[in-house]
């Protein structure tokens, strides 16, 4: 049955007793990266004692084991994400990855003129790949705005649809405003006019299990950092068919059929898009980060996280010169704020010296800071790990930046 207590899920990760300078670690920078749980480091410290072998390679007992890990890692995945029997889950390095193995499959299949719509919550993550491919396929991007709530602007987004349009890549969840996009609903619009979707969950998965059957995209992708997991793994997800019809991404060991000198027959996937040694050990940690996740009970952990950052919200906001960005209805527990009279870095750095990690600069959205004309942002980046004292400190390391410079 899953459960929730703030304070035993606390005790679960390691690095949240940790003191910085004397002080206790106030860790607000989840957005960046999240903290992993004790189980997580301990199956991956499990298959580097007893099961480290290469996979797919071995007739020996302990390439079967490994093999056998890795592949298990990636049908758990699948039914965590509930991903479409249509879909294939290929693992990679983290959602930067996924985008680009996209992009580069998306090539020969668009022509001059070709559109794609993106929005300009984007980080660049899902920006600068399009840019590229949009540069040499002489394609045209087309950004929705924002409402002044920092919701996405439907009708905006809507209206940009046309003949020549054949993507629309977004985010489920925005990483400066917490925005939770209905990309239910905007992947059925793009569904019926035959337009691809890219949906990226770099940011909607630490909050919570996602139905990738009721997103409806052709592709989702996340990182594994994100969600509890180690770094340098995540994973694609995208149709079957479209992917083993799409030219490799990288080509090498492990995702050949046959090689001979005249030429190379390529595998089907998943194996056509992990040429090499994958990350099997990162595939271990993030299914067993999926398993922890499968424990929580997330309406309880929703309401815990909601209810820390809407109380530091309020707070600050009683700060005369703060602002405070993305107030949608529908939103995760991420704070971004501008403080008039001290530049976010320097917030940044009083914050630190009271063992608070925020994180401040343009969040890797710089087109989203120029759409909201401010340079950069503060961000407290909430999950259910945090809690009240953690909210209490970091209100009180604020007020040492208002007795500072305000
Ligand atoms: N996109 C990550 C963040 O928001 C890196 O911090």
């Amino acid at each position: 049955m899953p459960s929730f207590d703030p304070v035993s899920v606390r005790a679960d990760f390691p690095i949240l007793s940790r003191e910085i300078d004397g002080k206790p670690l106030v860790y607000l920078d989840n957005g960046a990266t999240t903290q992993k749980p004790r189980c997580v480091i301990d199956s991956m410290s499990r298959f580097f004692s007893r099961e480290n072998a290469n996979i797919h390679r071995g007739v020996h007992y302990l390439s079967r084991e490994a093999t056998d890990a890795y592949e298990k890692a990636r049908e758990s995945l699948k039914e965590a994400l509930r991903v479409p029997a249509s879909h294939e889950l290929l693992f990679v390095r983290g959602a930067t990855e996924a985008i680009n193995l996209v992009t580069h499959c998306l090539a020969g299949e668009l022509h001059e003129g070709d559109e794609i719509v993106l929005t300009i919550m984007e980080h660049h993550a899902n920006i600068v790949p399009w840019q590229v491919l949009a540069k040499e396929r002489g394609l045209r991007l087309r950004f929705a705005g924002l409402r002044d709530n920092g919701e996405l602007d439907l009708e905006e987004w809507r209206s940009l649809f046309n003949e020549r349009t054949r993507v629309a890549a977004f985010t489920h969840v925005s990483n400066v405003l917490g925005t939770r996009n209905p990309v239910g609903d905007m992947t059925a619009y793009a569904r019926k006019r035959g337009v691809l979707t890219l949906v990226d969950g770099a940011q909607a998965l630490p909050h919570g299990p996602v139905d990738l059957g009721a997103v409806g995209s052709d592709f989702y992708v996340f990182s594994g950092h994100k969600v509890y997991a180690p770094d340098g793994v995540g994973a694609l997800c995208g149709p079957r068919d479209f992917l083993n019809a799409a030219p490799p991404y990288q080509t090498g060991g492990d995702m050949i059929e046959q090689v001979s000198i005249e030429g190379t027959t390529f595998r089907a996937v998943p194996e056509r898009f992990e040429a090499g040694t994958p990350n099997i050990s990162g595939a271990i940690g993030l299914a067993e980060a999926f398993r922890y996740m499968a424990g929580i009970d997330w309406p309880a952990a929703h309401a815990h996280e909601e209810e820390l950052a809407a109380h530091a919200t309020r707070e600050l906001e009683k700060i005369p010169g703060i602002r405070v960005f993305g107030k949608a209805p529908d939103k995760v527990a991420i704070v971004s704020f501008l403080y008039a009279a001290a530049h976010p870095h320097d917030v940044g750095t009083i914050l630190d010296t009271e063992g608070v990690a925020i994180r401040v600069g343009h969040h890797c959205a710089q087109p989203l800071m120029q759409y909201l004309e401010v340079p950069a942002t503060a961000r407290a980046s909430f999950t259910f790990y945090n809690n009240h004292d953690d909210v209490e400190i970091f209100l009180r390391a604020m007020k040492k930046v208002v007795r500072f410079f305000g």
